[in-house]
């Protein structure tokens, strides 16, 4: 019978190698996703969102929500290189906002309020308070958010 006192001599050198070789690989691309859809510059008050071919801000009138310092942002691609962001919490009881490219506005899910996309102004109540707005700037290829 095999003495187990050491891993390798229980699962075998080969496996023990191939095992760890999958962990380790799920551990790099798992933190390097987490670091590159959450990312914050050097002070912790900017997010930078990369855009690939999967993304929704990959076409103009995407949008994604991500978590911040600040809390939840709604991120929203309204040109090329343009975008705007604000808080996606609602102002009245705290639903997370969505975009709607048709209209072009922000609508909770929770009671309905509506909020202007272009200054986050509240187009219909119950919401009293408009959204947050932060500077984005972007490219093809990113967006960053100064939630600072
Ligand atoms: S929580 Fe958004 S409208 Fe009530």
């Amino acid at each position: 019978m095999k003495d187990c006192n050491e891993i390798v001599d229980c699962v075998g050198r080969r496996e023990f190698l191939v095992k760890s070789a999958f962990i380790a690989g799920g551990l790099v691309l798992t933190l390097s996703g987490a670091a590159s859809v959450f990312g914050k510059t050097a002070d912790g008050t900017d997010v930078v969102i990369p855009i690939d071919d999967k993304s929704a801000l990959n076409k103009v009138g995407g949008s994604v929500v991500v978590d911040s310092t600040k809390g939840k942002i709604i991120v929203v691609r309204t040109g090329d290189a343009a975008f705007v962001a604000f808080s996606a919490v609602c102002t009245h009881k705290r639903g997370i906002v969505e975009y709607d490219g048709a209209t072009k506005q922000f609508e909770c899910p929770k009671h309905h309020s509506k909020f202007d996309s272009t200054d986050g102004k509240v187009l219909d109540g119950p919401a009293d308070e408009p959204l947050p707005k932060y500077p984005a700037k972007g490219t093809s290829a990113s967006v960053t958010v100064a939630v600072g």
